[in-house]
């Protein structure tokens, strides 16, 4: 038990959407097991909220405004954070626009916000690896997780297009960054009933996405988050480019 929970003792997690739903809950996961744990996201109020809840129980963390789509403000973020921690162990490229908005025909989405939509999904996770690419490497263990989805699989509209590209980014990556002992895996979550999950989906919506799945069982982010600490972790050590469905079999079944 001491042992995993000095897992990542001195470790550096850069965690993006890190206000809420998931990337909150890897937050606190991490810290609680050591790592100093920077979260960012584009809701500064809600996201020094959440590094806060952190440091009250005990552990590390710091907060962010970030916007994911902005280059430079991904520059100035990791600036201070190598000055101040030296560099970055594990990068989690978690936020992304999932609403039921982009989950509409293409044609009812007009070019402005599919364009958000890519940059976001798309472009975010692409310049969050470029510019922590630097800062991560010679360090051990250094390693990159993405969210992706299991729309990935099942070709589900722009959203599930946008997946699908982490989904590619991801293997490209871990042959570009394999060298530099970087490894980079992505997850792609089925239906994990988060706050905003359950502000957007009916109950009759989540209680029809079960009928989907091998297993009659309701998806938590603790699913998720025990999914992310393995790949995060040196368990993890002989894995690389892969994207782990985490579904209850939903991706697979349609
Ligand atoms: N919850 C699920 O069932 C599910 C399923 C498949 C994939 N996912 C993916 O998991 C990730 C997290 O999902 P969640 O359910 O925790 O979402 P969430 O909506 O609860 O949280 C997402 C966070 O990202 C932030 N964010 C949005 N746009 C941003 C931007 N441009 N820059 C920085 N931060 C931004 C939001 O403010 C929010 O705090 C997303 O990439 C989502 O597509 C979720």
């Amino acid at each position: 038990m001491a042992e995993q929970m000095s897992q990542f003792e001195g470790r550096v997690a850069v965690i993006t959407g890190g206000a809420r739903g998931f990337g909150r809950a890897f937050g606190r996961a991490l810290a609680e097991r050591g790592a100093h744990t920077v979260l960012t996201d584009i809701d500064e109020a809600e996201v020094d909220r959440a590094a806060a809840e952190i440091r009250e129980a005990g552990g590390q963390a710091s907060a962010y405004r970030l916007d994911v789509a902005d280059d430079a403000a991904w520059d100035g973020v990791l600036a201070d954070v190598v000055a101040r921690h030296g560099g970055v162990d594990i990068l989690i490229n978690n936020a992304g626009l999932h609403s039921l908005e982009y989950g509409v025909d293409w044609a009812r989405l007009p070019v402005p916000k599919l364009r958000r939509l890519f940059d976001v999904n798309v472009m975010g996770v692409m310049i969050g690896t470029l510019t922590a690419r630097p800062h991560m490497q010679g360090r051990t263990g250094a390693n990159i997780v993405n969210i992706s989805s299991s729309a990935a699989f099942n070709g589900m509209g722009a959203y599930g297009a946008t997946k699908a590209a982490v989904r590619a980014l991801t293997l490209a990556w871990a042959r570009e960054l394999g060298p530099e002992g970087i490894r980079v895996n992505a997850l792609a979550p089925g239906l994990h009933v988060t706050d905003t999950i359950r502000a957007e989906f009916s109950p009759q919506m989540i209680e029809g996405h079960r009928h989907h799945q091998f297993l009659d069982l309701e998806g938590s982010e603790q699913d998720i988050v025990d999914a992310m600490l393995y790949l995060s972790s040196e368990r993890a050590r002989f894995v690389t480019g892969e994207t782990i469905r985490v579904t209850a079999g939903y991706a697979s079944s349609l």
